[in-house]
């Protein structure tokens, strides 16, 4: 008889992933089931690393940040052999490991990459998959937010409120690089709510001198300014200055954090020349993804996870539980997956920009 359910999360660490865990390993306890930890993402099911995840193992997990199974950008699809860049697909290698381990259904946590692995292991081997929506990019299709964007949103707000009196003393530019890839959600929200006077988002295209001349007037009105900006951008006059680290990761996604020059320290630069104003680029990198779980992604994430069990339980797969009108409803993985990412939409940072204090 299959027994147990798998979990695993994969990607970058987002509040509300343990509380995800918790909820579903709590809802199969109860069902009397057994859970099984798949360690670091997908990578877990190539090396066999397991753990159970007993009652004891998810005591007070739900409000902590990070994830107690680990994670990684293991691409099943395109796993590395050797040293070399030759990849292989593997994900037949899931339904052995399910069989192996009595596996009756597997969560997968995680965002537009965790989930497009998951629907194709639906599609190609019918296997009994759910996934949850994790993200601070807050860019997954098909699920009104994701878990993890409300705490780094909060934490990246009070990060800039905290450096007001700082700028405003000294009278430079701050230039706040914020995460969220092509997805400007978390800039836009934390941006926002930290007081900046303006917002970079990589939704819109930007011109140099048109920045520049807008931070010159916010100078002369405040004395100082405070910008917020994606860590990817449109302003195409400079995009040849940004340095590029290391290679694609196994979604060829660009490793952004790993940039040798980001967009802070050419756009400080570049304010500095056009304005005559000291400018001061700060990238506030992996600490917006650690802050204290807030309270709606904890509650999302218990709700999520109950819901992710009980389809499996139900035999409703191919489902990504996602958060609709406060609720967790199943929406059919294929709105969600295939690489699909969502962008704020202009009839959402439209308004919201019009509100910035200039
Ligand atoms: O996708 C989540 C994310 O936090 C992005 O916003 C960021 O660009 C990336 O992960 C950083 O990844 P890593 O953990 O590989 O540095």
């Amino acid at each position: 008889m299959l027994e147990n359910v798998g979990i695993l999360t994969g990607g970058g660490p987002a509040a509300g992933l343990n509380a995800v865990i918790y909820g579903a390993t709590k809802a199969a306890h109860e069902a009397g089931y057994g859970v099984i930890g798949i360690r670091h993402g997908w990578r877990g099911i190539l090396d066999g690393q397991i753990m159970e995840i007993t009652p004891a193992r998810i005591s007070g997990i739900a409000n902590k940040p990070g994830t107690i199974l680990g994670t990684s950008r293991t691409n099943l699809t395109r796993v590395k052999i050797g040293k070399g860049s030759k990849t292989e697909d593997k994900t037949q290698e899931v339904p052995v490991f399910m069989k192996t381990h009595k596996l009756c259904g597997l969560i997968a946590i995680g965002g537009e990459d965790t989930i497009s692995v998951a629907e194709i292991l639906y599609n190609q081997f019918d296997l009994p998959v759910v996934c949850a929506p994790k993200t601070i990019d807050g860019d997954v299709c098909g699920t009104d937010r994701t878990f993890g964007l409300d705490t780094a949103a909060n934490w990246v707000a009070n990060a800039i409120r905290g450096i007001h009196e700082d700028f405003a003393s000294t009278g430079y530019i701050a230039c706040v690089e914020v995460m969220g890839r092509k997805a400007g959600w978390l800039t836009l929200y934390g941006g926002l709510a930290g007081g900046s006077h303006v917002i970079l988002i990589p939704e819109k295209t930007y011109v140099m001198s048109e920045i520049a001349d807008q931070v010159k007037k916010v100078v002369d009105r405040y004395g100082y300014c405070i910008l917020t900006i994606a860590e990817e951008l449109k302003i195409p006059a400079l995009i040849s200055k940004i340095q590029e680290g290391a290679g694609p990761d196994s979604f060829n996604h660009a490793q952004i954090a790993l940039r040798e020059k980001g967009w802070a320290k050419v756009l400080a630069e570049q304010l500095q020349k056009s304005t005559g104003v000291e400018a001061r680029p700060i990238v506030l990198g992996h600490a917006q993804r650690g802050g204290p779980p807030s309270v709606l992604d904890v509650i999302m994430g218990l709700q999520i996870g109950r819901k992710a069990f009980e389809l499996i339980h139900n035999g409703e797969i191919g489902q990504l539980v996602a958060w609709v009108s406060e609720n967790p409803v199943p929406v059919d993985l294929k709105i969600a997956g295939g690489g699909k990412f969502k962008p704020i939409p202009p009839e959402i940072y439209e308004p919201l920009l019009a509100n910035l204090d200039l």
